[in-house]
């Protein structure tokens, strides 16, 4: 029996026997350069947009979108002409850079779920459409799922987008992507006017230099020796005759202040546009992994009594590292920060046991296990992400260097977010002793 090939009027015709094949893999490879440009800006919206259940919502998203790339770039190698290497073509990476230009970020937000998104859902289904059901099966299941996703992540979205007007940006987006006929050229391409003007060729992007906490309370730090000060005191977390109660309400403060490392690691996707996607793929599982660590004192603080408006988020780490080179960012975080903390972190394991929580027992295994993976991508991609900022010499001397800029850097970039809240109007160690009972 001969299978009916359908063929795609505008897919660039090949020729050959394999014309067919081809076609769909261009097309796979196209739907991949977009899902991975969208992790790549995207990104940079998480520590500009100031509600907390959002910035957890893009991590989400951006992770979702990490496994369509690296399902489509295995399926897409599985078939002739997908290509081998993991490079964007110009004509996307231009509208991507455009997309983050927006200076209100829930504006740049809505561009993304508005234009770019919907676009991209476009053409995953006009993929169904133009390949051939039975031949092309393994690829269909994929991309089937990859739509369930794709409208369930503008549902997601939705809400927060409910009061954003921006329709001028949004039509800016829409000329760039209608210039090359959508993203897989499935409709009329309809040239851009002549005075269209690209911000992005005039305007360079730029990190903030401090992340958006939204209405919530802010400080340099929730560390610190005095419990009449900080929520996370040092002593205490040391002191094996540390009440496991107190420890368990600190280290659900410990673990949601890593809303820092969501917002300092979601810099460094922007910076590495020549990184292989394996790096942005495990960062993107990394920065996830760390957006449910905060969600889990995020979610569990209040269940404890603890009022969200009175604890402070600390914003010392993502000030400073945001001066540092990506390589030095990565460095600091995976060598010093995560290597650095399971010591402690075993200590509080042991102590919150006492209190037969199995969830705070859950949560903090997962942690865990997660936070041995992240030192594992550490090992994995410094190496990598030294090259792409040609430093030379050992990854040794590289960590060791790195912490004595940081100390360095922190003396002019650190402790300068004042307290938001008074002492007796934060909340504290001593707070937590009077929560749980002690005082
Ligand atoms: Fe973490
Ligand atoms: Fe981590």
């Amino acid at each position: 029996m001969t299978l009916p090939i359908i063929p795609d009027a505008n897919a660039p015709s090949t020729g050959g026997r394999m014309a067919a094949v081809k076609e769909m893999a261009q097309l796979q490879r196209m739907l991949f350069e977009v899902e991975r440009e969208f992790i790549r800006t995207a990104t940079t919206l998480i520590y500009r947009v100031g509600d907390i259940d959002l910035k957890y919502l893009i991590c989400q998203h951006v992770w979702e979108s990490a496994g369509h790339a690296r399902f489509l770039r295995e399926r897409g190698r599985e078939l002739s002409g997908f290509g081998k290497d993991d490079s964007v073509r110009e004509s996307y990476s231009a509208i991507f850079e455009e997309a983050i230009r927006a200076d209100d970020p829930l504006v740049a937000l809505a561009g993304f779920y508005r234009v770019l998104k919907p676009a991209l859902l476009a053409a995953y289904r006009h993929y169904l459409e133009a390949t051939h059901h039975l031949a092309d099966w393994p690829s269909r299941k994929l991309v089937e799922e990859f739509i369930i996703d794709e409208e369930r992540h503008l549902d997601e979205i939705a809400k927060y987008l409910q009061d954003v007007e921006g329709e001028q940006w949004a039509q800016r987006l829409s000329i760039a992507l209608s210039a090359i006929g959508g993203w897989l050229g499935e409709r009329e391409s309809i040239a851009a006017p002549s005075d269209f003007e690209w911000v992005s060729h005039t305007v360079p992007y730029q990190h903030l230099d401090t992340c958006n906490r939204g209405d919530f309370p802010i400080s340099s730090s929730a560390y610190g020796y005095d419990p009449a000060q900080f929520p996370i005191v040092r002593s205490w977390l040391e002191d094996p005759d540390t009440d496991a109660r107190v420890l368990r309400v600190m280290v659900y403060v410990w673990l949601m202040m890593e809303l820092d490392a969501v917002d300092y690691l979601a810099t460094i996707f922007y910076e590495t546009a020549a990184a292989p996607f394996d790096m942005h793929y495990d960062l993107a599982r990394h920065l996830w992994d760390e957006s449910r660590h905060s969600a889990f004192g995020y979610r569990q603080l209040p269940k404890l009594g603890v009022d969200l408006t009175r604890l402070e988020h600390s914003l010392d780490l993502y000030n400073i590292l945001v001066h540092m080179s990506p390589a030095e960012r990565y460095a600091m975080m995976t060598m010093e920060f995560e290597a650095g903390s399971f010591g402690t972190k075993a200590q509080i394991m042991d102590k919150i046991r006492e209190l037969n929580d199995f969830e705070a027992d859950t949560l903090l295994a997962f942690d865990r296990n997660d936070e041995q993976q992240h030192v594992r991508y550490g090992h994995r991609w410094l190496p990598e992400i030294m090259r792409l900022f040609n430093v030379e010499g050992s990854v040794d001397a590289f960590v060791e260097n790195t912490k004595s800029r940081f100390e360095e850097l922190s003396k002019t970039y650190g402790g300068k977010t004042p307290h938001s809240l008074s002492a007796e109007d934060r909340f504290t160690g001593e707070k937590i002793l009077k929560l749980v009972g002690l005082a």
